[in-house]
């Protein structure tokens, strides 16, 4: 179990690397929006390496830090790294269910229920990027030449849930 949870600190900390390079990609190519948003997602990645750092520690377990393969090559355009990002995403998924698993072949109900954390935090993490994704398809899909959708979904989300009547307008 240790060995397990040292490969996926290990794996945490190259998802950081992945976000990173994707970000600096993401910056150089005038994307300064979505590079912020790579490189506040590198942290988190970070901050997932550390829990499973403090959490080996706080088991009485030995940490190995470890090298790190390098970052993967730089995406296409924006569409090819959200769709990549989706691929890392649901690979590092597996990896997590694949701990829980031999939490629980193991007996091992202290690590199982931290893996569960860590099951729900994929469902989000896939969730997030699926929905980035659903932003690309608007904001590059053109549907008889309506204006850009990305804006108008956007609008949508901002929009007040309550409309003002003539009655209850003030003058
Ligand atoms: Fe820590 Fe995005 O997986």
């Amino acid at each position: 179990m240790e060995k397990a949870l040292n490969a996926q600190m290990t794996q945490e900390a190259w998802q950081a690397q992945v976000y990173l390079s994707y970000g600096a990609w993401a910056e150089g190519a005038h994307y300064a929006g979505t590079s912020d948003f790579l490189y506040k997602h590198a942290h988190e990645e970070r901050e997932h390496m550390f829990k499973i750092l403090k959490y080996i520690l706080n088991r009485g377990g030995k940490v190995k830090v470890d090298a790190i393969q390098a970052a993967p090559a730089d995406p296409k355009d924006l569409g090819d790294c959200l769709k990549k990002l989706l691929q890392h995403e649901v690979e590092n998924s597996k990896l997590i269910d694949h701990l829980a698993d031999l939490a629980h072949k193991e007996r091992d109900w202290a690590t199982l229920n931290f893996a569960q954390w860590f099951v729900k935090e994929q469902v989000e993490e896939e969730t997030l990027v699926n929905n980035l994704l659903d932003l690309y398809v608007l904001a590059t899909t053109k549907k008889d030449g309506n204006v850009n959708l990305y804006e108008l979904d956007r609008d949508i989300a901002k929009a007040s849930q309550e409309a003002t009547i003539p009655q209850e307008e003030k003058f």
